[in-house]
C-alpha cells in the first residue's frame, strides 16, 4: 500500500518525496515512527536549511554589515571597574547564593563533533595531572562556591544545577552522574532535561534518512534553551525553589559576559548585537529583542577557554583548555607564595605572564575544593617549596594546613 495522499502532497510540496521512498518496505510501526518524527514546521525548516545552503556556496559573505556596536553606557569591563566595585558585587553575588536564589543552568545537549568523541563533552578529560573530567570539575566549583557564601553568611545554602541535555547526551549523562554518585552534590538538586530534535538536513534542504524509516534527528542547537525550559517545566521548577538569577543582574533582562578577541585580520572585536538570521537556533538569538541588554567584558585568561576542537586543530582543543586552566592554577600558586621546584631540587624560574597556548613552566593543579577563585592558598603555599607536578588536592590542603 502506498503513503496516504495527504502525506504525500504534503511532502511533495516541500520537496520531501525522498523520505516515503521505502514506505512500502516498512511495518505499521516504523510508518508511524516515521510520521511522528515529521515535525510541524518541516517545510520551513527544509526551506531555511536550503537557503543557508545557497549562502554557504555564495561568496563567503561578511558579517559586519549586520552587526551594531553597542553603545558603551551598556558595556562594562573588569579591568575598567573600580576594585571596591568589583568586591561590592562579589559579596552581593555571595549574599544572593546564600539565600538559595541563584542557579546554574548548563547547556550541554551538542554532540561534541568537532571534538570528535562519541561521549558528552562534560566526561571529556582534558589531561589534567587529576585526570578530572569538565563535570567533575563544574560539580567541585559548585560545591565550593555554596560553602563560601555558607561560612561568609553562617548558613547552609544550595545552588541547583540545571542541566539541558538532548537525546543523545541525556542517558549517558546521567549514567555517568550515578557512576560518579553526583560528584557529592544531592542528586534532588541536579536537574537534568532534554531539549528538542529537529530532523538533520542537506544542504540543499532535503531531510535526511538515517534508516529506511528514520528521519536523522540533531539537537536544535544551543538556542534550544528557551522551549527547552518551557517544555520541561523548568521555569517553574526555578521558581518553586525560590531561583531569581541565572545570569549576574536582574535589573537586566539579558546580561552576557563577553570575552575580547582578536579577528582573523589582527583587529581587536568590539562587542557587537547581532541581528542576522541564521539556521541553527544560538542562546544569543534572543538577544536583539531584549529591551535592556547589558554585557560585561571579562579577562579572557581567567574566564574563557572553550574545548571545541580536537588536539589536531591549533585552538580551543583539549591541550589549549588543559594550559589556560593550569597556567590560572599556577598564578594562584605564584600569589599565594609558592616556590617550584625541578626534579633537582632548584628553584623553576617564575613566569607570570603566559600566552593562552604556553605552558607554565610549572605544572600546578589546585582542586576546586580547595580554592574557587584564588582564595584561601596562602595558608597552603606562602613560602612553600612544592615540586613540579604538584596537585594541591583536599588531602593535601588538610596535611599543609596543619603543617
Ligand atoms: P559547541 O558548539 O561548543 O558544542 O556548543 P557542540 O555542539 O557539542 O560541538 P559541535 O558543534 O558538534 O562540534 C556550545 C555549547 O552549547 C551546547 C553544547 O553542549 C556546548 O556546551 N549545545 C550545543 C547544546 O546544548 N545543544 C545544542 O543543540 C548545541
Amino acid at each position: 500500500m502506498g503513503p496516504p495522499e495527504e502525506l504525500r502532497a504534503r511532502l511533495a510540496r516541500c520537496g520531501q518525496s525522498h523520505l516515503l521512498r521505502f514506505w512500502a518496505e516498512l511495518g505499521p510501526a516504523q510508518r508511524g515512527a516515521l510520521l511522528a518524527a515529521l515535525p510541524p514546521g518541516l517545510d520551513e525548516h527544509c526551506r531555511l536549511a536550503a537557503a543557508a545552503g545557497a549562502r554557504q556556496r555564495g561568496p563567503p559573505e561578511r558579517l559586519d554589515g549586520r552587526m551594531e556596536p553597542l553603545p558603551a553606557r551598556l558595556l562594562g569591563s573588569v579591568r575598567r571597574s573600580d576594585p571596591a566595585a568589583l568586591e561590592r558585587w562579589e559579596a552581593e553575588g555571595l549574599h544572593q547564593i546564600s539565600q538559595n536564589k541563584v542557579a546554574v543552568l548548563l547547556l550541554a545537549g551538542g554532540q561534541g563533533t568537532r571534538l570528535g568523541v562519541s561521549y558528552p563533552k562534560g566526561m571529556y578529560n582534558v589531561g589534567l595531572p587529576s585526570g578530572k573530567t569538565l563535570y567533575q570539575i563544574q560539580a567541585e566549583r559548585i560545591r565550593k562556591v555554596e560553602q563560601l557564601a555558607g561560612q561568609r553568611h553562617h548558613c547552609k545554602c544550595t545552588i541547583p544545577w540545571y542541566i539541558m541535555t538532548s537525546e543523545f547526551t541525556l542517558g549517558p549523562t546521567e549514567e555517568f552522574f550515578v557512576e560518579h554518585d553526583y560528584f557529592n552534590l544531592d542528586r534532588s538538586n541536579v536537574v537534568m532535561f532534554e531539549q528538542r530534535m529537529l530532523p538533520a538536513v542537506t544542504f540543499d534542504g532535503k531531510a535526511i534518512l538515517e534508516e529506511k524509516g528514520k528521519i536523522a534527528m540533531a539537537p536544535d542547537g544551543n538556542g534550544g534553551l528557551y522551549c527547552a525550559l518551557v517544555d520541561n517545566k523548568i521555569l517553574d521548577d526555578m521558581k518553586q525553589r525560590g531561583i531569581q538569577k541565572y545570569e549576574p543582574q536582574l535589573r537586566h533582562h539579558v546580561a552576557i559576559k563577553k570575552v575580547p578577541y582578536i579577528d582573523e585580520e589582527g583587529n581587536l572585536v568590539k562587542p557587537l548585537k547581532p541581528n542576522g538570521i541564521k539556521l541553527e537556533k544560538f542562546v544569543f538569538d534572543v538577544f536583539q529583542f531584549s529591551k535592556n541588554f547589558v554585557a560585561f567584558e571579562v579577562v579572557r585568561e581567567e574566564e574563557f577557554s572553550p574545548l571545541k576542537n580536537a588536539d589536531t586543530a591549533d585552538k580551543d582543543t583539549p591541550t589549549t583548555a588543559r594550559q589556560a586552566l593550569l597556567a590560572q592554577h599556577y598564578r594562584w600558586a605564584l600569589k599565594a607564595g609558592a616556590r617550584f621546584l625541578d626534579e633537582n631540587g632548584c628553584r623553576i624560574p617564575e613566569k607570570l605572564s603566559l600566552s593562552g597556548t604556553e605552558d607554565a613552566p610549572a605544572v600546578c593543579e589546585i582542586s576546586p575544593l580547595v580554592s574557587y577563585f584564588g582564595e584561601g592558598l596562602e595558608v597552603y603555599m606562602k613560602n612553600k617549596d612544592f615540586p613540579s607536578p604538584f596537585v594541591l588536592d583536599e588531602n593535601k590542603a588538610k596535611l599543609l594546613g596543619n603543617s
